[in-house]
């Protein structure tokens, strides 16, 4: 190799070009699969209303194996594209994924960074399992391995918390605690059994989450607590509230789901949904997750909860509601080996 300062000769010219050649194709060629599971919301306790608007949570979240998936292509320009198999999806910059891939370049200083990316839907849109914010999870470790960022995963944490308050869940992912907006996270380390669940949506219903959360408000603000040492009193008790460990069959974890009431009241998928669960006969316990409509049955494991399908298949084919049978995840979004 010539050193700098000096003119490389023919031979040298022609290796360094088919070098960079080389490295170009492999630029091009360089693709990557990142798995991006939905979550369900075991818990969601609202305390109080923050000084930045939001709502201070103490939930514990669990990743369920109901899976979107992105493909991401790395250019050799600084082209961001997204295409889906969703038409019901905006593919700009208003979709969480083009956030996260464009916060990700910006913080990587280098703004040179391109890539196309593929969103293959599984996940539905607008039904409290976090679809968008897995999505954006898997964008941002995706990203980083694909454009060798080496950002740490605590890092990556931070900058997801700058666009949705779901999204550092959707990395490390599991059973964790979330407090703050619910981007504070504590992970639930203790062994449990890897239970399942039957997750029902109608197709055509969504509820939007700042409708959810000001309807709370409305309706519940004058029992919020009002300071800081009430949150803490209460994160503690979370953290040693018994009935959440450990998670098995013959101590399943109590839900609860604040935004359930407010919701239930507005919408009759909802309370459908709820009622038909309810009556699923090995159905360990019942809740709507996130802001909704999703609602879920927990059960021992999957084959109990494909059992309940099965004995109820005539009546779930009365509803135009949607099921899926899923089991717990341990982990969030993840590169696809
Ligand atoms: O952060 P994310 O985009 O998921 O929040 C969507 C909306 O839900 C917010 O704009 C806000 O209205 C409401 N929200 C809230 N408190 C939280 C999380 C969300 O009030 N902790």
């Amino acid at each position: 190799m010539g050193r700098s300062g000096r003119r490389a000769n023919p031979t040298q010219s022609k290796i360094l070009k088919e070098m960079k050649k080389s490295r170009t194709q492999e630029n091009i060629d360089h693709s990557l699969t990142v798995i991006a599971p939905a979550k369900i919301n075991l818990h969601l306790e609202i305390l109080g209303l923050r000084t930045d608007g939001f709502h201070e949570l103490a939930m514990v979240m669990q990743s369920i194996d109901l899976c979107d998936q992105i493909k991401l292509v790395a250019r050799n320009d600084n082209i961001i594209s997204l295409k889906s198999d969703n038409s019901n999806l905006s593919n700009d910059d208003d979709n969480l994924i083009v956030k996260a891939a464009k916060l990700l370049r910006s913080e990587s200083g280098n703004l040179n960074l391109g890539v196309d990316m593929f969103l293959k839907k599984c996940i539905p849109i607008g039904a409290g399992l976090a679809g968008g914010s897995t999505d954006a999870a898997a964008t941002f470790l995706g990203l980083n391995s694909l454009w060798n960022l080496k950002f740490s995963l605590s890092e990556l944490e931070r900058f997801a918390a700058k666009i949705g308050s779901d999204i550092p869940f959707c990395l490390k992912g599991g059973t964790q605690l979330c407090f703050g907006r619910g981007e504070l996270l504590e992970p639930l380390n203790y062994e449990y059994e890897p239970l399942a669940v039957v997750l029902v949506k109608d197709p055509n219903v969504s509820v939007s989450t700042p409708w959810a959360y000001q309807r709370f408000r409305e309706k519940n603000s004058f029992s919020y607590l009002n300071s800081e040492v009430e949150f803490n009193l209460r994160r503690e008790c979370l953290r040693k509230e018994p009935r959440l460990r450990p998670l098995s069959s013959k101590n399943p974890p109590s839900l609860r789901n604040d935004l359930q009431s407010v919701v239930f009241e507005d919408n009759q998928s909802v309370r459908k949904s709820l009622k038909l669960l309810n009556e699923f006969k090995g159905a360990l316990k019942v809740a709507m997750s996130g802001s909704g409509p999703s609602c879920f049955a927990l059960y021992s494991d999957l084959q109990a909860a494909k059992q309940d399908v099965l004995a109820n298949k005539q009546r779930l084919a009365q509803t135009n509601l949607d099921v899926w049978c899923c089991s717990f995840l341990n982990h969030g979004v993840q590169l696809n080996s």
